[in-house]
């Protein structure tokens, strides 16, 4: 048997990707509400409010709000042990830096969690995933330290109120977005390294304090750090796109060496002190990281990048490092992100070599356009293609490499809106949402052929794949 008795088998969603409703009992705007969805060749557009004539996905995304206990159910169903899932802060805190927190969003997640624990479903619970309350930008959102405190408001009204129904928490999703894509992950727009350096400061600050915070309120709590998981092979031997794939592969890890090591690594202060930033340190500041080191490491896996010398480095597109190589050996997806399962076990090395903190796969999937046939099903191979041969390699990552693996969660169980996108189309889901690009459909859930595999995966811990 390869997967631990307890192994979390289940999926992963954030808020403002699924839920909808985003302005229903009392929640607050965030900046996942006034982003747009992708043209054709144009990215999202970050609009300043809510333009009349703009389409926004977040405001009514697939409706889980309202059928989280259908959604769940669904899981259940299926066998899940987890789901990972996020609070969306602005349900709790409309503003950000509101006093009281909002009884009717502490509510609906009471609700949420009961739904899960009926069925025995543990949930992992990110605080924030891409969404930062919009009454934060006033104070120039994250770059401002005072987003701190509003953050720790948050945390302990959360931790305190779920204290008996969550014990996984992760903080940051994908921290490391912040190098890639900062507004998403913190409501920042700006290419200037001191801005996304300070940022991430006060983030990672942000999450020792609350990892100290959780431990205190509830010594059960355990909480994670997660990863997106950017890894990346050098385009050849040659000692220079070696050098260059260490540098990129800094560039991602030093969230992680943080988080998981209590402090900057040398050469990040290396950098800084060439590059001239300075981080504002306050007394104290140091001794917190250390002391708020993460319980396990989460991170998200989806695709490798190959870099060489010669790659522009440019760190740009939401997932889509642009490296400038592609990999000969492998097949891309429909969005051109190149499917590699053998890189999910390399990956779990390089994060178990540099930390030895247990791992969880807390997203992986492909995103893939659907078709529905005309008697209702989808007949989804390529989905589980993809799923099972990113099992068989986690499974050598435990089997052959010792690597203590908690769990998977696969990205998106039921169709939800793409993160870089803003799209439908790009479903990655066990469960078909009837919903199209520009929010029309019925919103109606179908069982594709993969829902009816990961169910027999899961029933038999992984054995059968
Ligand atoms: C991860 C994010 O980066 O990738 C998710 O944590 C996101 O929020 C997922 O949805 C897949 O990306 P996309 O763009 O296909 O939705």
């Amino acid at each position: 048997m390869t997967f631990p008795k307890e192994f979390l088998w289940g999926g992963a969603t954030a808020a403002n990707q699924c839920e909808g409703a985003y302005l229903e009992d009392g929640k607050g705007l965030s900046t996942a509400d006034i982003m747009t969805a992708a043209a054709e060749n144009s990215p999202r557009k970050i609009t300043d409010g809510i333009i009349d004539g703009e389409y926004y996905p977040s405001h009514r995304a697939v409706d889980h709000y309202h059928r989280f206990k259908e959604d769940i159910a669904l899981f259940a169903e299926m066998g899940f042990k987890t789901y990972r899932m996020s609070i969306a802060w602005s349900r709790i805190f409309p503003n950000g830096d509101d006093e009281v927190p909002n009884e009717a969003g502490l509510k609906h997640y009471d609700e949420v969690f009961d739904t899960c624990l009926q069925y025995g479903i543990e949930p992992i619970v990110t605080l924030s995933h891409f969404e930062t309350p919009l009454g934060l930008l006033k104070y120039g959102s994250w770059e401002n330290r005072k987003v701190i405190d509003y953050f720790l408001r948050y945390c302990e009204t959360v931790f305190k109120r779920y204290k008996d129904k969550v014990k996984y928490w992760l903080t940051f999703n994908e921290i490391n977005v912040l190098s890639t894509k900062p507004w998403m992950a913190a409501g920042v727009h700006s290419d200037d390294e001191q801005v996304r350096m300070t940022t991430a400061f006060h983030q990672l600050l942000a999450s020792a304090k609350a990892v100290q915070m959780a431990h205190e309120i509830d010594q059960a709590n355990q909480v994670g750090m997660m990863y997106n998981g950017h890894v990346a092979y050098p385009a050849s031997s040659d000692p220079q796109d070696i050098q260059q794939t260490n540098d990129f592969m800094h560039q991602m890890l030093f969230y992680a060496d943080i988080q998981c090591r209590g402090h900057y690594p040398a050469y990040k202060l290396k950098e800084f002190e060439l590059k001239g930033i300075v981080l504002p340190v306050q007394d104290g500041d140091l001794e917190e990281l250390k002391k708020g080191t993460v319980d396990f490491v989460s991170f998200s896996y989806y695709l490798t990048h190959v870099v060489g010398k010669d790659s522009p480095l440019s760190f740009t597109g939401l997932n889509g490092v642009k490296t400038g190589y592609k990999n000969p050996h492998l097949q891309s997806s429909q969005w051109g992100w190149a499917i590699d399962p053998a890189g999910l076990r390399y990956l779990c090395n390089v994060l178990y070599d540099r930390y030895e903190l247990p791992l969880i796969v807390v997203e992986n999937g492909l995103g893939a356009v659907d078709k529905v046939e005309e008697d209702g099903s989808i007949h989804d191979s390529y989905r589980i293609d993809y799923v099972r041969d990113h099992l068989i390699e986690l499974k050598k990552a435990i089997d052959i490499d010792g690597i203590p693996v908690m769990g998977y969660t696969m990205w998106g169980p039921f169709d939800i809106i793409s993160a870089s996108t803003g799209e439908m189309k790009k479903r990655y889901g066990f469960i078909y949402v009837d919903v199209d690009n520009d929010g029309n459909g019925t919103f109606e859930r179908r069982k594709k052929d993969s829902f009816y595999w990961y169910k027999r995966v899961i029933a038999s811990n992984g054995e059968v794949l």
